[in-house]
């Protein structure tokens, strides 16, 4: 990147730091049981509601779940279950037409984040009937309050439930983007473990290492905080000691409860702190390819953290001393490569590939220019990239690319000590 593009992203992501005890973040008030949804809506005067879910969760008979405690409470509602994972433009229009159609007066999103982000865009689209989502895409461009959301998480997980945003994709162009501002925080979200028990193997993985990726770019970022900081560690010290039992055991009670405490940590780290180019480059693909978002952060961590190179070396290290990740004494670039280690071991015993089949070579300019419009100037990542540079990102995770299969660091396998 050339230095005056490099000054101009430093200074944005300066003065938003400055400005940060200043922003007016809200953590959602988090219940446990699903049964507490008819309290909330009474509390909130609301007796008509949009459910949006989708298909998979109506199978999994978990949007019955929801219905059922509705009805129980005589509360209104209507459901729109096909939202898509990269929920769309049109998902989101469609919602905002039940929802005045309906006269209804809130929304409660059931599902991982792609039917949560859907119902946080329509609730965007509510407040600013005049603002279409593209205008909307990039940070503080809602900003005014929303409807009631209630966000039930069903995977653990993107955090949406606890995040400032949404992020939609246009079908038409195949690009997808974040939109944030405070006002996309939900109010409310229930965190009710028996949801997420029959999550299928693949997506605990999956799902769970993005949730991972939200907390170690939040680390990694230069706009950390004590907040922020210690969210991240929490949720990765959780992800440490949860995920494999999760992944292997899906009815452990105590691990998808504390899969899904990791995964709103790490929204809330991100939220404040922000994500980096592995999530700039994930959303450029779920966008092109309809590549799962958990899947595409989940084989690009490590790469690109290798790729980082040492200017995360310090921060990587704390961060995995600090969740008891690495717990053996070791420079911080024996640390911080353990730790990467330790993102591809997991990756490689849930089998996750090293690799990405859906990346195209004559695909990678306009996605790397997408990724480059995504993160800078906002995200505060560790190493400026422009466009060019962000192209050699893409192919790293390119099937057949020999630096996706690094030689272990030295004591890789043998005599590292980790908790
Ligand atoms: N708003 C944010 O802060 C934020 C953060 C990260 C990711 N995201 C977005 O969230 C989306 C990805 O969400 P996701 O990874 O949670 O997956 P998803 O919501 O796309 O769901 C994927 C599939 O899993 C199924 N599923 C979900 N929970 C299930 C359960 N308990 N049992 C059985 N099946 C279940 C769904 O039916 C769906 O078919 C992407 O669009 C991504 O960009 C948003
Ligand atoms: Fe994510």
């Amino acid at each position: 990147m050339n230095i005056l593009r490099k000054i101009w992203c430093r200074t944005y992501q300066g003065a938003f730091h400055i400005a940060q005890p200043l922003l007016p973040y809200k953590d959602p008030v988090v219940k446990q049981s699903i049964n507490d949804i008819p309290e909330i809506l009474r509390e909130n005067n609301i007796t008509n509601v949009i459910f949006v879910t989708d298909q998979g969760l109506v199978k999994a008979g978990l949007a019955k779940r929801i219905e059922d405690v509705l009805s129980g409470a005589g509360i209104n509602f209507t459901t729109y279950a096909d939202t898509v994972p990269n929920p769309t433009i049109e998902n989101v229009e469609a919602v905002r037409k039940l929802y005045l159609e309906k006269g209804a007066q809130g929304f409660i999103s059931l599902g991982g984040g792609s039917a949560m982000d859907c119902a946080k865009g329509a609730a965007a689209r509510i407040a600013r009937p005049k603002k279409q989502i593209p205008q909307m895409r990039g940070i503080l461009k809602v900003h005014k309050k929303l409807p009631t959301i209630i966000a039930i998480p069903t995977t653990a997980g993107t955090g949406s439930e606890a995040t400032v945003t949404t992020v939609i994709t246009d079908s038409k162009k195949n690009y997808k983007y974040p939109i944030s501002d405070f006002c996309l925080i939900p109010p409310y979200a229930i965190h009710d473990y028996s949801l997420t028990t029959g999550l299928p193997q693949k997506m605990t993985s999956t799902t769970g290492m993005d949730a991972l990726t939200h907390a170690v770019e939040a680390y990694i970022g230069g706009s950390l905080n004590k907040t922020s900081s210690a969210n991240a560690e929490i949720a990765t010290q959780l992800i440490h000691k949860y995920l494999y039992r999760a992944y292997t055991n899906g009815n452990d009670a105590e691990a998808r409860q504390n899969m899904l405490e990791a995964s709103f940590r790490a929204g809330l780290a991100f939220s404040m702190s922000y994500v980096g180019y592995i999530h700039a480059v994930a959303h450029s693909l779920g966008g092109k390819y309809g590549t799962p978002h958990g899947l595409a952060n989940s084989v690009l961590m490590p790469i690109i953290l290798r790729e980082y190179g040492e200017c995360v070396y310090k921060k990587l290290a704390r961060l995995a001393r600090k969740s008891g990740v690495v717990t053996s004494f070791e420079s911080d670039e024996k640390t911080a490569k353990l730790f990467i280690d330790w993102i591809q071991e997991m990756n490689d015993k849930m089998g996750i590939p090293r690799t990405l089949n859906d990346i195209r070579e004559e695909d990678i300019p306009e996605m790397a220019a997408y990724a480059d419009a995504e993160a800078n100037p906002t995200y505060p990542v560790p190493r400026l990239m422009d466009k060019k540079e962000l192209e050699k990102l893409y192919r790293l995770g390119m099937v057949g690319n020999a630096q996706s299969h690094p030689e272990p660091v030295e004591g890789q396998s043998k005599g590292r000590k980790r908790a």
